[in-house]
C-alpha cells in the first residue's frame, strides 16, 4: 500500500489525542504486565508493516515471536491482538460486555451514528432483532427467484467481455442488497441510490476533511441525498400502509418505532456491510475454481444435476435447491477460510481487563485475528491448501469465524451464502472463464482481494 494511503488511513481511522492520552496515563495504573510485543515507531506504530505486507506473514511472524496474545500499536492506537479460538470467544462472546465495538468517528458520521455496528445494549438488541427478522431463512426464501434474475442478468452482461470480477460482483451484491433491504422499491430507485452510493464509497477511506472539493465532503453530501431518497420511500410506504417483509418493512413495522433518521442510518449501514464483503468472497471463489479444475468439475457436476432436474415447468431455483448443494457450500466455506477477507475485527476494552495473566488497559483496542485462527495448522492441517473437502467434517468449536461470533456476528450470513450459491449455479452450468493478466498477487485494503480485482474473460459453454 502506498505511503499516502497509509497516511490517510492513520489520520482518518484512529488517530485521536484521547486515545494517546489513555495509553500514557494507563501506564501508571498497571499492576499486571502488559502482553509481550513491540509498539513500533512512536505514534505510527506498526501500521506500515500491517498494510504493506502479506497479512498472513505479518500476523504469523508476530504470533510466532510473542505467542497468541501480544501488544502492538497500529492506526494510531495501542492494541492487543489475540489469536487463539478461546481468546476470540472470550472477547466476542463470553465477556463481550467488556469489549465494545469501535470505529473511527469519521466512519460513524459517514455511515450514520445510529447504525447497528456502533451500539451495544438495548438499542443494539432491538435493531438486531429487526435485522435478523428480515434476513432469517423464512424471509429470504421468498426472494430466491428475484436473486436468480439478478444473477442471470449479470452473467449475461459479462458474456464475451473482459470484465473486472470484483467490480461486477460489487454491482451484483449491491443489487441483491437493495432487493433484500427495499424490495421492489430497490429496483424503482436503483439508479438514484446507486449514483449516491458510489460517491459515498469513494470518500469512505479518504482524509476526513469536510471542506468543499474534498472526497470526504462529496461523500457526506451523497450521504445526505441517500437519506433524502430513503425518506421519500418511507413516506410513500406510510401512505400506502402496505406490509413489507424486507428490511425497511421490518424497521418500519416495529412497535417500538424508529425515527426516519435511525432507519436511514441502518439501511445505509446494512447495504455497506453487505456489498464489498460478498463481492470479495465471490471474486476469490472465481479465482480458486479457475485454479482448481478438479474442484470446479465437482461443483459443475453438482449444479448440472440440479439443472437437469428442472427440465419441467418449475425452472427457477428454489430455497430447497440451494440447501441441496453440499459441494458448492464447502467451496464457499473453504474460500471464507483461506481468503479470510476480514483479517480481524476491532473492539475496545471498556475497563482494565485481566486476560491470561496480562492487563488489557481500558481504552486499548482488542483485535481478534480471524485470519490467524483460520490459518493455524492446529485448527486446519495444511492451512494454505485450498481443500473444500476438509469441511466434510465440522471444524473444531470457535475455529471458523468468517461471520464473527457473539452479539455482533453477521446477521446477513444466510443471505450472503444464498446469493453466492445462486450465482455459482448459473456461472458453473452455463459458462467457462479464464483469468487475464497476473493474478497471483493480493491487494490488502479493508478486504483482501485478488490482484487488480481479477480480470476474467467469460464465454458460454459449447
Ligand atoms: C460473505 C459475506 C459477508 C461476510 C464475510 C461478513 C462478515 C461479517 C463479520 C465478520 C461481522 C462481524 C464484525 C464484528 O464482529 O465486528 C459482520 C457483521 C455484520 N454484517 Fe456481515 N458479512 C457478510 C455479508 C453480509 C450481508 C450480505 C449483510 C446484510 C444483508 C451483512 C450485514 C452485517 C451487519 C448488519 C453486521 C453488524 C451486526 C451487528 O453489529 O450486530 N453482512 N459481517
Amino acid at each position: 500500500m502506498e505511503f499516502a494511503t497509509v497516511f490517510c488511513l492513520i489520520i482518518s481511522l484512529f488517530i485521536s489525542v484521547p486515545c494517546l492520552l489513555k495509553f500514557l496515563t494507563s501506564a501508571g495504573r498497571r499492576r499486571l504486565p502488559l502482553p509481550p510485543g513491540s509498539m513500533g515507531w512512536p505514534y505510527i506504530g506498526e501500521t506500515f508493516q500491517l498494510y504493506s505486507q502479506n497479512p498472513n506473514v505479518f500476523f504469523a511472524s508476530k504470533v510466532k515471536k510473542y505467542g497468541s496474545i501480544l501488544k502492538t500499536h497500529i492506526l494510531g492506537c495501542p492494541c492487543v491482538m489475540i489469536s487463539s479460538p478461546e481468546a476470540a470467544k472470550h472477547v466476542l462472546v463470553t465477556r463481550a460486555h467488556l469489549f465494545k465495538p469501535t470505529f473511527p468517528a469519521s466512519k460513524e458520521r459517514m455511515l450514520g451514528t445510529q447504525a447497528i455496528f456502533f451500539h451495544q445494549g438495548d438499542y443494539h438488541a432491538k435493531l438486531r432483532r429487526m435485522v435478523l427478522r428480515a434476513f432469517m431463512p423464512e424471509s429470504i426464501k421468498n426472494i430466491v427467484s428475484d436473486i436468480e434474475s439478478i444473477a442471470v442478468g449479470s452473467l449475461e452482461s459479462w458474456e464475451g467481455q473482459l470484465v473486472n470480477t470484483f467490480q461486477e460482483m460489487k454491482t451484483y451484491a449491491f443489487n441483491v442488497a437493495l432487493l433484500s433491504v427495499l424490495g421492489k422499491d430497490g429496483v424503482l430507485y436503483r439508479e438514484e441510490l446507486k449514483s449516491c452510493y458510489y460517491i459515498l464509497e469513494k470518500g469512505y477511506n479518504s482524509m476526513p476533511i469536510n471542506l468543499p472539493g474534498t472526497l470526504f465532503h462529496k461523500s457526506m453530501k451523497a450521504r445526505k441525498e441517500l437519506a433524502q431518497i430513503l425518506g421519500k420511500i418511507i413516506s410513500v410506504r406510510r401512505e400506502m400502509k402496505n406490509n413489507h417483509t424486507d428490511l425497511l418493512g421490518s424497521f418500519m413495522g416495529d412497535k417500538e418505532g424508529l425515527t426516519d433518521e435511525q432507519i436511514a442510518d441502518n439501511v445505509i449501514g446494512v447495504i455497506f456491510a453487505a456489498r464489498d464483503t460478498t463481492a470479495s468472497v465471490l471474486t476469490w471463489i472465481v479465482k480458486y475454481l479457475a485454479e482448481n479444475p478438479s474442484v470446479l468439475q465437482l461443483v459443475a457436476e453438482e449444479q448440472d444435476a440440479i439443472r437437469k432436474e428442472k427440465c419441467g415447468v418449475e425452472k427457477v431455483l428454489t430455497w430447497a435447491d440451494t440447501k441441496n448443494m453440499p459441494i458448492t457450500s464447502r467451496v464457499i466455506q473453504e474460500t471464507l477460510r483461506v481468503a479470510s477477507i476480514l483479517s480481524f475485527t476491532f473492539r475496545e476494552a471498556v475497563e482494565d481487563v485481566e486476560f491470561e495473566g496480562y492487563l488489557i488497559p481500558k481504552g486499548w483496542k482488542v483485535l481478534p485475528l480471524f485470519r490467524n485462527i483460520h490459518h493455524s495448522p492446529d485448527n486446519f492441517p495444511e492451512p494454505e491448501k485450498f481443500d473444500p473437502s476438509r469441511f466434510e467434517v465440522s471444524p473444531k468449536p470457535n475455529t471458523f469465524l468468517p461471520f464473527g461470533n457473539g452479539t455482533h456476528s453477521c446477521p446477513g450470513n444466510e443471505l450472503a451464502k444464498l446469493e453466492i450459491l445462486v450465482l455459482l449455479h448459473h456461472l458453473t452450468t452455463k459458462y467457462r472463464w479464464s483469468m487475464v493478466g497476473p493474478h497471483s498477487g493480493i491487494q490488502y485494503g479493508p478486504f483482501a482481494l485478488p490482484q487488480n480485482g481479477l480480470p476474467i474473460r467469460l464465454s458460454l459453454k459449447k
